[in-house]
């Protein structure tokens, strides 16, 4: 674990200054460039899929795609796009939330989950937990179970995990990295 952390925090780039002055921006496209350090990642994930049971891996665009689809696959479940609203041909549900830049909505397929799935949730970084919240949210009233919320980086310093405890109770919050 220590080994996979120093592997995955390796391949993490800070941007100063960007998006705009005073923030640190963490760049993972050096992870996803790294066949050996993304192997790695979507393994790990995988495991935790495994662990908790979890049926589907609920993806949140875009960052979340691109770390939860491979999750999918090799775990062996079915993965479901929550996506920015407007995005998605059928019914849908929506979930407004309060970004570290802005405000957004997400929404998914209101067919997407049923009452007998357990979700885990995918995303590369926890910063206020905004995003997270609005995805658990929306798996519960999508009529699903949240099985775990799982994250390559947390921004401990944002305070996500203490705003997401309330909301998670018992759920595990996994961050494979934390700064
Ligand atoms: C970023 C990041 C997380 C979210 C974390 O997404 O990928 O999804 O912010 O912030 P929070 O914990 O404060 O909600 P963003 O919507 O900025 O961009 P993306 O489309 O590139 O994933
Ligand atoms: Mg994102």
């Amino acid at each position: 674990p220590e080994q996979l952390r120093s592997l995955l925090i390796s391949r993490i780039r800070d941007v100063a200054d960007y998006p705009k002055p005073g923030v640190t921006f963490k760049d993972i496209t050096p992870l996803l460039a790294d066949p050996l350090a993304f192997t790695a990642l979507t393994d790990a994930l995988a495991n935790r899929c495994a662990e908790y049971g979890a049926t589907k891996i609920v993806g949140l665009e875009a960052r979340g795609f691109i770390l939860g689809a491979p999750v999918a696959v090799r775990a062996g479940v079915g993965f479901v796009p929550a996506r920015k609203a407007g995005k998605l041909p059928g019914p849908t549900l929506g979930q407004n939330y309060a970004l570290e830049y802005g405000a957004a909505e997400i929404e998914i397929h209101a067919d997407a989950l049923s009452a007998g799935d357990r979700v885990l949730v995918v995303d590369d970084v926890l910063a206020t937990g905004g995003t997270a919240e609005a995805s658990v949210e929306l798996v519960r009233r999508a009529g699903a179970q949240v099985a775990g919320v799982c994250v390559l980086l947390e921004l401990g310093f944002l305070g996500g995990r203490e705003r997401l405890a309330p909301v998670l109770g018992a759920v595990p919050l996994d961050a494979l990295v934390r700064v």
